[in-house]
């Protein structure tokens, strides 16, 4: 279930933690610090090694939690943090606060050094090298406050950019059953040495199949008009007629895991029981003809018209 991580010395366990969530109420719903804390401290516990987080996650809270959690355990883990959109909420891309912001999460993560940073969804210049991040980002990690960089993007043409421009370790990447844009470009990341995370792999919760035409949302959920709404929810129908099954976790996580060029998934995971599912589900293996029936979907009926984020 391990995989080496982004030319760094560690190795990971394919099920990761998105750690948005962490003590993030304003977006996901009340979690103290405390509970972040115990919630980090479990995972790592049941065998979770790779956490994904932001200084804008939460304002900075998302990362405090990571480093009390893993302060005796620092070299145990790995921690993935990202670039630009700061904890004070503003975005700040100059390439001149790099290492400032860099020494910031630091002091949150309570860590001399960060496993990988990734530029935080930045403009298609950056993606195309045309600036000079890419090029402070190989020098701060020559002198080793970073192990690894990278970048975390969402569409099929910003992935397309980092490969034909750009040298990076990783790419965080959207992917899931209802957004598998960057589906075709996976295996040449792979055979590039670059390591893949996928994030949002629940489709903000939609692929578990709790949601229906009747849901409600708040926080960062209420994005979604009734229209998107409904035609989440009829997808979500198809699946569970796919699979005849209601709860849709495992399917959704295990047709990620099943592109073995993929390194690691990183739900959002929220509390003890959402991890406990997830620790369950990760040994489940996605029978082929389930992925092909998934793609089938996605390529017949969401392709053409893309279910955005
Ligand atoms: N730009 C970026 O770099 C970026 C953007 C988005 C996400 N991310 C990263 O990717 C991670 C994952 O994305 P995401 O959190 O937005 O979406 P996600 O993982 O697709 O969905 C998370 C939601 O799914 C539900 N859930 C998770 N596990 C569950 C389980 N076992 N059983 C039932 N429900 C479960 C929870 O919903 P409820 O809240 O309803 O319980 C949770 O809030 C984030 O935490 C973050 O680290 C990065």
């Amino acid at each position: 279930m391990a995989k080496k991580y982004a030319n760094t010395k560690k190795y990971i366990n394919r099920l990761g933690f998105g750690a948005w969530q962490l003590g993030n109420t304003d977006f996901w719903g009340y979690m103290s610090k405390e509970d972040g804390v115990l919630l980090v401290k479990e995972a790592i516990e049941k065998g979770i090694n790779f956490f994904d987080t932001a200084p804008g996650y939460a304002y900075g809270l998302s990362e405090s939690i990571i480093g009390e959690a893993v302060k005796d355990c620092r070299d145990k883990v790995v921690i993935n943090t990202k670039f630009g959109h700061t904890a004070s909420g503003e975005t700040d891309f100059s390439v001149f606060s790099l290492r400032e912001q860099i020494y910031e999460s630091l002091e949150r993560l309570q860590s001399e050094y960060i496993d990988s940073i990734l530029l935080h969804n930045p403009s298609m210049d950056i993606l195309e090298g045309k600036t000079q991040h890419f090029n402070e980002l190989a020098k701060i990690k020559k002198e080793g406050l970073i192990h690894a960089y990278g970048v975390s993007i969402d569409t099929y043409d910003e992935f397309r950019a980092v490969l034909d421009h750009v040298k990076v370790d990783v790419i965080e990447v959207l992917f899931n059953i209802f957004f598998q844009d960057v589906r075709p470009l996976l295996n040449e990341a792979h055979q590039k040495g670059i390591s893949i995370i996928t994030k949002v792999p629940l489709d903000s919760g939609w692929l578990t199949g709790k949601y229906d035409e009747f849901s409600e949302f708040e926080g960062i959920r209420s994005r979604w008009d009734d229209e998107t709404i409904q035609r989440r929810a009829h997808l979500v129908r198809e699946l569970k007629e796919l699979t005849g099954a209601e709860d849709l976790t495992k399917y959704a996580i295990g047709f990620i895991l099943s592109f073995k060029e993929i390194t690691a998934v990183i739900p959002g995971i929220k509390n003890s029981e959402q991890l406990k599912d997830h620790i369950e589900n990760q040994v489940y293996e996605l029978p082929q003809s389930l992925k092909e029936a998934f793609i089938k979907l996605y390529d017949e009926k969401i392709k053409d018209e893309p279910l955005y984020w």
